[in-house]
């Protein structure tokens, strides 16, 4: 099986609906990393070139309704400096207005929509919603490969209304990771770190197979030290993941967790921290990092590997009081021979701020979906794609 990509459509003159993921952090306002916006530009150059009408649609955080904060108005600012062309904007992303707007678009220019996930019709794959957003063009083109694990309107029901193709993007990280699948390298090792709970605690399970070794941090850290009774004092859980913990194996030797964390009793820059060996977490204390024991364990894991594959940062990354950890883990990645695969927001900043990101053999847009990929799970938003 291959893509149907872009190059296969006829896109002069025509409406193309163009699905992205400029899920990017944001932090006081700002556009901390703007990685997957310039991942697409590839895709939009060639799209400008055909003379196509440009409707990008993309989603932001995980908004409750309408949410000014998570508006993507801020977002089509940063692709129009980073595509050097004027980008529109319409503050919705269905109904007369955007039909309005889209209607007014000229071959070659671009029109931005609002956040997809103000309407609950997008992360219910809703079929009503996805043919809304359908009839606004009349080619679909997937480049948002970040979120192809997801059944979500835009990325996976909208494709029963509309031809769909994939973008370059989508193109280059299906064929990488395709092969990668295939052909794992063997020691293998998973790193996985982040808040996201639900998805990586699945993927545990299914990486036990596949791996030789499983680095956790970060929250997941947390949830299973807290399964195996061992002390996180006040520290983050996410307590919805209970079943799907009791079915994995906890004391397998691939899974290795931290052996030292930096703990602190509030989390703020100016924050008082201090390392313990895991098991001595007071009840008051909260993990925020892993700590250097724990690097020097997982470096010396990563040192014997073929591949390594990581997603998500070891602890609170986003306060860099606590992204040391994450950090130099980020630069034992580097300093291995191993083939490295990175994917995912936190993971890449960290690399780019240590100046490494050259070294990594991959950097996938994916964080979730990367692993999902690798995993072996369906991916609703690359089925619609293929063809033999
Ligand atoms: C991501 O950032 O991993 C994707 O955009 C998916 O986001 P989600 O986990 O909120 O669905």
């Amino acid at each position: 099986m291959r893509l149907r990509t872009i190059r296969e459509a006829n896109v002069e003159n025509k409406r193309v609906f163009l699905r992205v993921d400029f899920n990017v952090s944001i932090k006081d306002g700002y556009i901390e990393d703007d990685f997957r916006i310039k991942a697409v530009l590839e895709t939009i150059d060639h799209l400008l070139e055909k003379k196509a009408k440009i409707i990008i649609a993309a989603h932001l955080g995980r908004p409750k309704g309408k949410d000014e904060k998570l508006s993507l108005k801020m977002i089509a600012k940063r692709l129009e400096g980073l595509a050097g062309v004027e980008v529109g904007f319409v503050s919705d992303c269905i109904g007369e207005k955007v039909k309005d707007a889209v209607s007014k678009l000229e071959p070659g220019e671009i029109l931005m929509l609002e956040n997809l996930r103000f309407y609950n019709g997008e992360e219910d794959d809703s079929d009503d919603f996805a043919s809304e957003l359908a009839s606004l063009a009349d080619i679909y083109v997937n480049d948002a490969f970040a979120v192809a694990h997801r059944a979500h309107a835009s990325v996976s029901a909208i494709a029963k209304f509309l031809p769909a193709y994939a973008g370059f993007l989508m193109e280059k990280e299906y064929n990488t990771l395709n092969s990668v699948y295939h052909n794992p390298k063997k020691p293998l090792v998973i790193a996985m770190g982040g808040a996201k709970v639900m998805t990586k605690v699945k993927l545990i399970k299914r990486f036990l197979d596949k791996a030789d070794h499983i680095l956790v941090g970060g929250v997941i850290a947390n949830v299973i030290l807290d399964a195996k009774g061992v002390a996180i004092g006040k520290s983050k859980l996410d307590k919805d993941v209970a079943g799907d913990l009791a079915s994995l194996d906890l004391t397998s030797p691939k899974l290795h967790l931290p052996i030292d964390l930096v703990v602190a009793k509030e989390i703020s820059e100016d924050a008082e921290t201090k390392v313990v060996a895991t098991g001595a977490v007071l009840p008051d204390d909260i993990i925020l990092d892993i700590g250097p024991s724990s690097v020097d364990l997982f470096y010396s894991i990563v040192r014997d590997a073929n591949m390594v594959i990581w997603n998500g940062p070891l602890g609170y990354s986003e306060i860099t009081r606590f992204a040391k950890g994450t950090d130099d883990f980020a630069d034992a990645v580097c300093k291995s021979a191993a083939y490295r695969i990175v994917g995912g927001g936190e993971s890449i900043t960290s690399l780019d701020k240590i100046g490494d990101l050259e070294k990594i053999d991959f950097v996938s847009t994916g964080g979730g979906s990367m692993l999902e990929f690798l995993a072996g799970d369906p991916m609703p938003g690359i089925n619609p794609l293929l063809t033999s």
